[in-house]
């Protein structure tokens, strides 16, 4: 089996499985209860925070405990939205987010906010001086993705964020769910306010998340309750996935920092050798875009029946992004780089993860091949 869908979800680290089992078993208490039972589960959660924000170079008190991307992406855009609705009613953000990003603004425009969508290039990136021609007085926030979930390319955060300096009162937030690990990101040189990540996505568990909130920004909580999480996310938190979480962070730095250039090597021989097959319209540029994901269409042919006929030979891959293949609607991203409606709708990614290598190369190609001549030759008997 070669698992190649990574960018959906990550085979958990078993020494982060280790760490659940330990404290769902021992340290079951609830962080918020006065007595020893409860200080032990919130002792560990302090600790998770703190090792966090020492792996991320920030604050601890600058991590939020969400449950997961999309939680973390909501609470960021409406959170700022609702908080400063007073100052201005305008977002930025690219029309290739992520639906949890995207959708967030669509509820906004429905409540009397405006969007702007920025294009992006063939390359699926955003031009800098989009962003700030797009700047107006009554901006309050700009979301943009580190990494694009389909495509893998690499949006010019740094850049960005050194513009938004000359905007002190704009808020900047960044889906960093793609990037984590992969792709270095210094939240402090790019001027960031808010960050957001998801544990599934490098190993942890489903269903623990982070948001950081920059000192100082302050935002709306989406939840009323508890209070807890600095008042800002009420709700039990899950102690148990968050003590994962950071094992699992702490373990990915590790070993993506050492699979780094071997990934960019692999994606650079992927996108080599499925140019050169017929049928084949490689979509994930070779520069600017993260060493794990390569995104291709196979043009006119159905990309459920490919995925499927390339799971028969146990290799697993998408269609566009896991959250919307069952929707089987053209990729966004794809047409937004100016693909015409036949390639967006073909589309399959691969996404790896540290474990996979040069090695296993010809088979995943083989494969391919494999596959794609078996879907033409259905398409011809039709
Ligand atoms: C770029 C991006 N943002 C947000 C999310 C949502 O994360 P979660 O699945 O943790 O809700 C995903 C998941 O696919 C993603 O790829």
């Amino acid at each position: 089996m070669i698992y190649l869908d990574n960018s959906a979800t990550t085979k958990v680290f078993p020494e982060a499985l280790e760490s659940f089992t330990a404290v769902a078993t021992n340290y079951f208490g609830n962080p918020s209860s006065l007595h020893e039972l409860g200080m032990q589960a919130e002792r560990l959660l302090i600790q998770a925070r703190e090792q966090i924000a020492r792996l991320l170079h920030v604050k601890a008190t600058e991590i939020i405990f969400t449950s997961g991307g999309t939680e973390s992406n909501n609470m960021a855009i409406k959170g700022i939205a609702w908080q400063h609705r007073h100052r201005g009613r305008h977002i930025i953000t690219t029309s290739i987010e992520h639906p949890s990003v995207a959708e967030a603004c669509k509820q906004l425009e429905q409540l009397g906010f405006e969007v702007t969508y920025l294009p992006v290039d063939e390359r699926g990136i955003v031009s800098v001086e989009d962003v700030e021609k797009a700047i107006r007085e009554d901006t309050i926030l700009v979301s943009i993705m580190h990494v694009n979930n389909e495509i893998g390319s690499i949006q010019p955060i740094e850049q960005i964020g050194a513009t938004l300096k000359k905007y002190p009162k704009i808020f900047f937030h960044v889906d960093h769910v793609q990037g984590v690990t992969k792709v270095p990101l210094d939240f402090k040189k790019a001027n960031i306010d808010l960050c957001t990540m998801s544990a599934h996505k490098f190993h942890g568990l489903k269903g623990a998340g982070i948001l950081y909130v920059r000192e100082g920004v302050k935002l709306s909580p989406l939840l009323a309750g508890g209070a807890q999480e600095m008042q800002l996310r009420s709700g039990t938190e899950n102690v148990a996935g968050i003590v994962a979480m950071a094992k699992a962070l702490r373990l990915a730095f590790e070993k993506y920092e050492k699979a780094r250039q071997e990934l960019n090597e692999m994606k650079r021989l992927l996108i080599a050798e499925l140019s050169k097959i017929e049928g084949i319209q490689v979509n994930t540029p070779v520069d600017h875009s993260a060493p794990h994901i390569v995104n291709f269409s196979i043009n006119g042919l159905k990309s459920e029946v490919f995925v499927h006929e390339l799971e028969k030979q146990q290799i697993y891959v998408s269609t566009t992004s896991a959250c919307s293949s069952r929707k089987k609607a053209p990729s966004k991203t794809l047409l937004a780089m100016g693909a015409d409606q036949k390639r967006a709708e073909s589309s399959i990614r691969i996404s790896l993860s540290y474990e996979n290598h040069r090695g296993q190369l010809s088979l995943i190609i083989e494969a391919i091949k494999h596959a794609l001549k078996k879907l033409q030759e259905v398409a011809r008997e039709m």
